[in-house]
């Protein structure tokens, strides 16, 4: 039986490793979900046999605990809407950073009492089991408040506002310290009366560490919650890599390994996206000052008239949606635009940068949640080189993302971070409610072009407004 419960926990740690590797292309992704899913099951099953096998405790416990949770998690997701999905990974990953710290204080105290009071073996101190346990509180603390305060910043709950306390760092420092400290000296306490100071340093160490996740957290403004969401999750991986070393359990090291891994990569693919560095993200003060109405000189307007007869008549159009397509609920109103003009012969792609909305992936899910086909959307890196050749370009409440600024001037914030070129296409429509600014709170020069009109309102009216006009032409 314990061979079985080995090929079950390999044949999951396979799934594993195939699922997350077909996460990273939209096709797959999809599939990718439910493979991941099936792995998740079979490590179960492959669990509850392992428990059996060794019959300290109940499956009646454990079986309870999976299906209640399961229902939970599953009611959650059904009911989550596409938005909302960025504060459910982030309530997730805390739970999963408290289920890591639970499961490292269980093994402390466990040993503790079996060895009679004490968490090293006779004089031989059992390094490898000091720093993951410890870790593993710490590290599970942090993942659990910091994800909480991400979740309530994104639910609106708390103010997206950075909050910064005096010597912000410092108490970092200090709170660093004293987690890792109780918790290393926690296997120190040899006698087994000193029950009450074992608890009092294991105790130090999970508040130290829950003070943490919040201290970290809260300098950090709503909007660039998803790079910390992301990072959390990242966390939340190490975590359970480490309780996976705590428990002898080679599935749990090698799943947290692969969520630790693909977490910091993609922290580090938004923060590039920005061209921000993750210091800058977590610590930095953020101004959002600029791009006022009144920068701007010769700026045209046109309707949505104006963008239905240049639409019709193109050949080659690109689509960028931005934040305002999202907050505008736009998605479904484009993909009855793009239909249209495909009817009519005109090809319409979708250039999608890495960081355009609030959230890794936002165009793609809203867009994909309007039937907008897989092949139809185009990576920043793969169309760039396309909007010199187009005739149009739309673009629906992005900002940032489309900034020549990024390109040229080096006081900008946004310098260096790779844009959308709309600039170079022989037109371009710009639909959003004013001339304020988006995310970067900077002027975007591109509404001043000459090949520019902009179109203002709502992105989902503006865009209804086009199909009707197309429609009665
Ligand atoms: P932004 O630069 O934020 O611009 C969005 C624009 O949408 C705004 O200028 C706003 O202009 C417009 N808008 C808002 N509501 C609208 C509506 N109902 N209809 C039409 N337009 C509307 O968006 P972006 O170009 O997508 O860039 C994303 C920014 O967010 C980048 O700076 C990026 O670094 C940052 N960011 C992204 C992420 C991820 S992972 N995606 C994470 C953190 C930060 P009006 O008010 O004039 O309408």
């Amino acid at each position: 039986m314990q061979t079985v419960v080995h090929v079950l926990y390999m044949l999951a740690s396979v799934l594993f490793i195939v699922g997350i590797k077909q996460m990273s292309a939209v096709k797959t992704a999809r599939g990718a979900n439910a493979l991941s899913a099936l792995a998740m099951g079979i490590a179960i099953v492959a669990a509850m046999l392992d428990i059996g096998l060794h019959g300290k405790i109940g499956w009646v416990y454990v079986g309870a605990g999976c299906v209640v949770g399961a229902a939970i998690g599953a009611g959650l997701a059904m009911k989550v809407t596409m938005e909302g999905m960025p504060e459910l990974v982030a309530f997730f990953n805390g739970l999963g950073g408290l289920a890591s710290s639970l499961v490292a204080v269980s093994m402390a105290v466990l040993t503790w009492s079996s060895a009679g009071g004490a968490l090293r073996d006779g004089s031989v101190t059992s390094w490898d089991q000091v720093i993951t346990v410890v870790l593993s509180i710490g590290v599970g603390g942090v993942t659990l408040t910091g994800s909480m305060i991400a979740w309530a910043k994104l639910k609106g709950i708390m103010s997206g506002k950075q909050i910064f306390l005096p010597a912000h760092n410092f108490v970092n420092l200090v709170l660093v310290v004293v987690t890792v400290g109780a918790g290393a000296a926690a296997f120190f306490v040899v006698d087994p009366k000193e029950t009450t100071t074992l608890y009092a340093l294991l105790g130090a160490s999970v508040v130290s560490s829950f003070i943490l996740g919040v201290t970290f957290a809260i300098p950090v403004g709503g909007a660039d919650m998803p790079v910390v969401v992301s990072l959390l999750n990242s966390f939340s991986g190490v975590a359970a890599a480490m309780t996976g070393f705590v428990l002898y359990n080679n599935l749990l090291i090698i799943s947290g390994s692969l969520v630790g891994a693909a977490g910091m990569i993609l922290t580090i693919i938004m923060c590039r996206g920005m061209n921000r560095t993750l210091g800058n993200v977590l610590f930095a003060k953020f101004s959002q000052s600029g791009g006022k109405a009144e920068e701007y000189k010769n700026v045209k307007s046109g309707d949505p008239v104006d963008a239905a007869i240049a639409l019709a008549n193109a050949s080659n159009v690109i689509v960028v949606p931005g934040y305002g397509m999202a907050a505008a609920q736009a998605q479904h109103a484009l993909r009855e635009l793009s239909d249209m003009l495909r009817d009519r012969g005109v090809t319409v792609r979708y250039a999608i940068h890495e960081v355009a909305g609030r959230m890794p992936g936002h165009m793609n899910v809203l867009l994909a949640e309007a039937n907008v086909s897989y092949d139809d959307l185009f990576k920043r890196e793969d169309i760039e080189a396309d909007f010199k050749t187009a005739d149009v370009v739309l673009v629906i409440g992005a900002n940032d993302v489309v900034n020549p600024l990024a390109l040229s001037d080096k006081a900008s914030p946004l310098y260096g971070m790779p844009i959308l070129p709309a600039h170079e296409a022989a037109q371009c429509f710009v639909v959003k409610r004013s001339l304020g600014a988006g995310f970067a709170g900077t002027k975007n020069v591109l509404f001043e072009s000459d090949k520019t009109l902009m179109i203002y309102g709502s992105a989902k009216e503006v865009i209804n407004r086009v199909v009707e006009e197309l429609k009665a032409s």
